[in-house]
């Protein structure tokens, strides 16, 4: 959806970067910019920086940067037009909405609306007779009543369609109540409730709207949960169960569990920073949006096989977001709440301290494959353990795991000592390789950090940066610089160029904050950092050499030849990846 660009100035505007920013994070000014700890990653001393005059932040630590609608992406994880509308009712503006989006958002709002409803039908429901049973469920598991209107549980009584009556008394409709998920149709076209005769779990978002539902039998019959489908206010990707309540925490880590119960119960047990996921497997948007409230996550997945392979598909995912991940592994029960119930809390804590690094798991869990009584095994677990502990970075780690892969395999020490040795030079000449590499190529140095942006002529692409950097530190300069957008090699910053170009044409101003709509999380970050290099020094003579040097590489490679368009022309196909 795309925003008129003078309610986008306007609403910039209306919402000076500072405020925006200083409404999360505490800041204080050094000089004409404002300073303080990175919300979006972990750190002591602030590297985090808001200029005012530019409208921009940019923390010099994590790289991340843009104007006041880039700030409420990351921080609320919002798309593009819902940071803009938050910013409007911020601002208490209004937005020019077009009608597919206006009945979209009205649809939305009355599914959460309904959502709300049909959780405290169920709400009340358990506490009717009709619940009398789930009651005593509960009761029977242990679950205090603080902790059923912690989490607004409920019961689904066992007919066809108590929630589709009540719901109709309320003025839904069978059809909505069908698209939030609550109802199902049967052949001839007639509506029933989906839940019948469970335990209800209310899924809430961060912003507190009731979502979805799961639903748990109160025997032992199949399927033992029932879960919301996905509909169009719920996306089981990018939600998770309780974090609502756990991102308040006051732990500095989350835990990750497989079951609603046992975030449930890990709760009740004075574990207030415990999610689960939604009976599906974790995603990286999982990942990220734990990484919003954490630094560290600890996996406590049941005991089993599945859960076990769940966990080995999790921590690279939870890496990747920045997370710390650490693996708690029980003994003596299959999941969290079992394990509580049969010791206690402080176990529970215990183990949470001491829940193993990814180290110690990923050297147990290679040792499991192998029979180590079988010598041909052994060798072979000996060799890959090897492999695996070389890669530790600390030598001390690698000395003790090392001596534990060696009594496994019932090996001498000093034996397993050299193997990790000669697979830790293996691994060394392996990297130095890569360095070598890497450091001829000076160009992966200077190539943007963000994924997906690439340099194809870096020695155009540092006078394009350059020359960007000093129009937006003073962009009385706009008009000298006698460029064409397509003069620039790289396709991004001649997009900016033109963009900026058209802002001054417009009599807008021309800054970053202008372009939030039409870049991309990625593209913005990498321009805030050039927009924030402390050696930009502005006259007209370095924009003299900039222009200089990118119409210069130009002409070099671009030429007028037919060999140069053929040339481009492939270029373009394997972006576009044809061919083949
Ligand atoms: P578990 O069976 O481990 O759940 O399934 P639990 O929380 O320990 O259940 P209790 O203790 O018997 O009540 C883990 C999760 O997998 C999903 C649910 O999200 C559940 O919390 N699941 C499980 C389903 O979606 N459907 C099922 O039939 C079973
Ligand atoms: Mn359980």
């Amino acid at each position: 959806m795309a925003f008129p660009p003078s309610f986008l100035d306007d609403l910039t505007a209306r919402n000076p970067i500072e405020d925006v920013v200083g409404q999360y994070v505490a800041l204080t000014r050094r000089g004409s910019n404002l300073f303080g700890l990175c919300p979006f990653h972990a750190e002591k001393t602030p590297s985090f920086s808001v200029a005012p005059d530019k409208g921009i932040y940019y923390c010099f630590g994590c790289h991340k940067g843009g104007g006041p609608i880039n700030f409420i992406m990351e921080i609320e994880n919002l798309d593009y037009p819902d940071a803009v509308r938050f910013l409007a009712k911020r601002a208490g503006m209004e937005v020019p909405e077009d009608e597919a989006y206006r009945s979209t958002y009205r649809k939305q709002e009355r599914l959460r609306a309904l959502c709300k409803e049909a959780a405290r039908f169920f709400r009340a429901q358990l506490f009717s007779p009709a619940g009398k049973e789930a009651q005593r469920y509960l009761v029977g598991r242990g679950i205090s009543s603080q902790t059923v209107s912690r989490f607004g549980l409920g019961f689904s009584p066992d007919t066809w369609s108590s929630l589709l009556d009540t719901m109709a008394k309320s003025g839904y409709t069978k059809e909505e109540l069908y698209d939030a998920g609550l109802v199902l149709k049967n052949q001839k076209g007639g509506y029933y409730d989906r839940f019948r005769n469970r335990l209800m779990f209310p899924i809430i978002d961060t912003r507190g709207n009731v979502i979805g539902f799961g639903g748990r039998v109160l025997d032992d019959s199949k399927p033992k949960y029932l879960n919301s489908p996905e509909t169009i206010i719920f996306n089981k990707r990018k939600n998770l169960f309780a974090l609502n309540v756990a991102k308040k925490t006051k732990e500095e880590l989350l835990i990750l569990t497989e079951g609603y119960m046992d975030a449930i119960s890990l709760h009740q047990y004075g574990f207030d920073c415990a999610v689960a996921s939604l009976g599906t497997a974790l995603t990286q948007e999982h990942a990220q949006l734990l990484a919003k409230y954490t630094n560290q996550v600890v996996l406590t997945y049941d005991a089993d096989e599945a859960g076990q392979n769940a966990t080995r598909r999790a921590i690279p995912m939870l890496e990747r977001a920045g997370l710390q991940v650490k693996i708690l592994r029980m003994q003596g029960a299959k999941d969290p709440d079992e394990f509580l119930k049969k010791y206690g809390a402080d176990r529970f804590r215990a183990l949470l301290q001491r829940s193993e690094n990814q180290a110690e798991y990923r050297l147990q869990s290679l040792q499991r494959k192998f029979d180590l009584n079988d010598d041909a095994q052994r060798v072979t677990f000996l060799k890959e353990a090897a492999e695996l502990i070389c890669t530790f970075p600390a030598a001390v780690e690698r000395d003790i795991y090392g001596r534990r892969a060696a009594e496994a395999a019932g090996v001498s020490p000093d034996t397993m000592r050299q193997e990790i040795s000669s697979a830790y030079r293996r691994r060394i000449a392996r990297a130095k390789k890569r360095q070598t590499q890497a450091d001829l190529d000076l160009n992966a140095q200077q190539q943007p950090k963000e994924k997906g942006l690439h340099y194809d002529n870096l020695k155009s692409a540092m006078a394009e940066e350059q020359l960007l950097a000093q129009i937006l530190k003073d962009p009385v300069l706009l008009p000298e610089v006698k460029l064409h957008p397509e003069q620039f090699s790289s396709p991004l910053l001649g997009r900016v160029f033109s963009l900026l170009l058209q802002c001054q044409r417009d009599g807008r101003p021309v800054s970053l904050t202008a372009l939030e709509g039409d870049l991309t999380p990625e593209e913005m970050n990498h321009l805030s950092s050039i927009a924030r290099r402390r050696d930009t020094l502005v006259s007209e003579q370095a924009i003299a050499d900039c222009v200089n040097v990118i119409r210069g590489e130009y002409a070099r490679t671009v030429g007028t030849g037919p060999e140069a368009l053929r040339a481009i022309q492939q270029q373009l196909q394997n972006k576009k990846g044809y061919g083949g």
